[in-house]
């Protein structure tokens, strides 16, 4: 439909009709036969408002949304179709890794292929727009959410979000969904890692670090926007003028739909920034925020704010405007029934090999002592553990995924050893459900201290015992955050009983979060960290452990040592006192005196099989002025014994600037195959671009000066050399 028809049918609509527009519901407030229903009465909306809302979420039924948007059609006067949301983060019914997990394939390429498959499978499920990709920044593992994140730097989660939406919208209109970037903004730095708490940070840290990741999705097409729950400079985000209509839209120039998170601006009452429903309608709208979602305070005061002129008409015009565009852009005026068709069965996109690939290279190994991995069919393996015959490996935010389309770890060893593999359950994943927040029958709690005993039998007759431990899944996630991060005290007493068999130990970690590994890591011979690894997640921990394929991922987050640490993260500033250069007595320098600084992993490590050896960095001129480059040349060589992937990592240190500058910061990477003595010789460009950042009067530019560039296997492990950017 062209524009002027669009507009033509905004121009028909009476003041309550674009009202109902700007409402998202979930599926309790829908009845089929327009008689009031429990939950709109307890929100206290009316069945003409029901009758007419712009959208529902999470309803991923096909038959149930076709029946759906049927009736609604039936009783619509302007014909505009119902716009379905559902919150898939990284996969429908073909999961992916969590994003923490799929960010150490340092892959976007891949990432985008699998977000597309993704997209095809929800398009096809009726869905027209997922709430995904999650562009949070995250530094403080406590906070439950890290897991949706693609974790602690701001360059590479920019690549992330560009691949992900460019994934997720490939064929917008034809056979792909929208993308609703979340959650805007800087919802990744709750105070103290506690969920729904206060975020408050400098405007240099929200604009250099915290930011890039959503304007370069936004820049990448994406058409919705979620609001955060949290404050920026003292007020809530879904009532925040500055952030949402100067930054977001004036500044950015975003054009598209901005929904709220779940109720958020009713919490503008909860925070004490509106005293009324009434008045915490005026600051979302004012906001520009287009959907309320989940609750009645657009749909019972937004007519009277306009009425006693306290808000101009426009306002709404504008946002029922932008999404209606959007219902246009996806092609629902002309095809209500997109992905849902009755002539069409359900399209099974054959996702395997791309998610395969993904799980496989999301994969890290933290160590690896004595080559104990990979492993051999003719040894004798003691499989132990809660995750190893566990299904619920998908992570929080997979609520369909189809766990029926896969075998768990016992299953897949168990036909390749037969007799060569015992296995024991050892130990529950946690004892206390109920301090997960839900309501969960402890239906299936085994005796810890019995299981044990029976895991240490069967681990006295093998070779190698393969524990597969971790976190519940509902301990990260939404409302997940944890003060103490080390697994349940049961897995780590069977892990010291079956130490003391003095038999080499490796362990398979299933986890949401970078957890404090201290005792985990002293007492295993490696360590397998696989994330929660996605519906080809099993498949590719075996082809791992038995070497039919080397491990590649390196980790976006920080492992810090001790919870004391946090937040810990590798592009800190320098200090006045740094504890390695400062000149000051040990005592009077930045450090902790029962603790070192370094985490125990940092960003950008992980081992493989094989080893690689980096040459000295060249460059091909050590001074550039604007509008020239700097090659910087490196050769690498796998000097081990196996085929294996290396992610090459460069980073710069601005030596000296105008205001405070990191240690160093992430410029670029590569990631790269090789054969057993194979070299290759990467290359790096340097130019004024990747020098940019928030001046001391906060524009954004280069200053001219020397630098440090740094190339190497991590953000520790790396080679350096000086280079200098001068005046033209
Ligand atoms: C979460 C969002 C999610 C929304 C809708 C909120 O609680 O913060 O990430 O998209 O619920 O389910």
């Amino acid at each position: 439909m062209n524009k002027e028809k669009v507009m033509k049918i905004l121009n028909s609509m009476t003041l309550d009709e674009k009202i109902s527009q700007l409402i998202m519901l979930d599926h309790t407030l829908l009845s089929d036969n327009g008689v009031e229903t429990g939950p709109q009465k307890k929100l206290g909306l009316a069945v003409e408002t029901v009758n007419n809302i712009g959208s529902l979420y999470n309803i991923v039924d096909r038959n149930k949304l076709r029946e759906i948007q049927e009736n609604y059609l039936k009783k619509s006067r302007h014909k505009i179709p119902l716009l379905f949301c559902a919150d898939v983060i990284y996969g429908l019914k073909s999961v992916m890794p969590i994003p923490l997990g799929f960010a150490c394939s340092w892959n976007p390429d891949l990432v985008n292929k699998c977000m597309e498959l993704v997209s095809k499978e929800c398009y096809d499920s009726g869905i027209h727009v997922v709430f995904s990709p999650m562009l949070d920044l995250v530094r403080d593992p406590r906070w439950g959410r890290v897991m949706e994140s693609t974790g602690e730097d701001a360059f590479l989660n920019s690549c992330f979000a560009e691949a992900q939406v460019k994934g997720l919208q490939k064929d917008l209109g034809v056979n792909t969904v929208a993308s609703c970037i979340k959650h805007f903004a800087a919802y990744g730095a709750p105070e103290a890692g506690r969920e729904y708490n206060t975020v408050d940070m400098s405007e240099r840290k929200l604009h250099q670090d915290y930011l890039p990741a959503y304007k370069k999705a936004i820049e990448a097409g994406a058409k919705m926007v979620m609001t955060s729950f949290n404050t920026i400079n003292g007020i809530p985000v879904s009532g925040n003028k500055e952030i949402m209509n100067d930054l977001l839209r004036n500044q950015w120039g975003f054009n598209g739909v901005v929904v709220s998170d779940y109720a958020a601006i009713q919490e503008l009452i909860d925070h004490g920034v509106a005293e009324t429903p009434y008045e915490a309608a005026k600051m979302g709208i004012e906001a520009t925020v287009d959907f309320d979602m989940k609750t009645s305070i657009y749909a019972n005061n937004l007519k009277k704010l306009v009425t006693k002129k306290v808000i101009d008409e426009t306002l709404i015009d504008k946002a029922v405007l932008r999404i209606l565009t959007l219902k246009n852009d996806l092609g629902l005026f002309e095809n209500p029934y997109r992905g849902i068709e009755l002539e069409k069965d359900e399209e099974k996109a054959d996702l395997k090999n791309d998610f395969r690939s993904l799980s496989e290279e999301s994969i890290v190994l933290l160590k690896n002592d004595n080559n104990v991995l990979p492993l051999n069919i003719e040894q004798k393996i003691a499989l132990i553990g809660p995750y190893a015959h566990e299904k619920n490996i998908l992570g929080m935010w997979s609520f369909l995924g189809e766990k029926n389309s896969f075998l768990t770890i016992k299953e897949l060893m168990e036909n390749m050893l037969n007799d060569n593999l015992k296995y024991s359950f050892g130990s529950n994943i946690m004892e206390d459900l109920s301090t997960l927040g839900f309501k969960i029958e402890a239906n299936n709690l085994i005796n810890d201290d019995f299981e044990i005993e029976k895991a240490v039998k069967i681990a006295k007759e093998s070779d190698i015992i393969v524990t597969v431990l971790g976190e519940h899944t509902l301990e990260s996630g939404e409302g997940g955050s944890r003060t103490k991060l080390e697994i349940y005290d049961k897995q780590i007493k069977l892990l010291m009983e079956l130490k003391k068999l003095n038999k080499p130990i490796v362990c398979v970690l299933f986890n949401g979060r970078p957890l404090i590994l201290k005792t985990l890591i002293e007492n295993v011979d490696s360590l397998l960290e696989v994330w929660y690894p996605g519906t080809e997640g099993t498949k590719a921990i075996v082809d791992i452990l038995y070497g039919k394929i080397n491990p590649s991922g390196k980790i976006t987050m920080s492992f810090p040592e001790s919870i004391g640490q946090i937040p810990i993260y590798y592009n800190e500033f320098k200090t006045g006192r740094p504890l390695k250069e400062s000149s000051h007595f040990l005592r009077f320098t930045s450090r902790y005196l029962d603790s070192p600084n370094e985490p125990l992993f940092p960003f950008g490590f992980g081992l493989s099989y094989t080893t690689f050896e980096y040459s000295n960095i060249t460059i091909s001129k050590d001074k550039f002025k604007s509008g020239e480059e700097i090659e910087a040349k490196i050769i690498i060589k796998n000097t081990g014994k196996y085929k294996g992937k290396e992610i090459v990592q460069m980073y710069i240190q601005d030596i000296f600037g105008s205001v405070v500058r990191p240690v160093k910061e992430l410029k670029g990477f590569r990631k790269i195959e090789l054969k057993v003595n194979e070299s290759k010789e990467i290359t790096f460009k340097i130019n004024e671009e990747l020098l940019k950042f928030y001046k001391s009067n906060m524009e954004y530019g280069a200053e001219t000066g020397e630098f440090i560039l740094f190339i190497g296997k991590n953000s520790q492990d790396l080679n350096a050399i000086k280079f200098k950017f001068i005046k033209n």
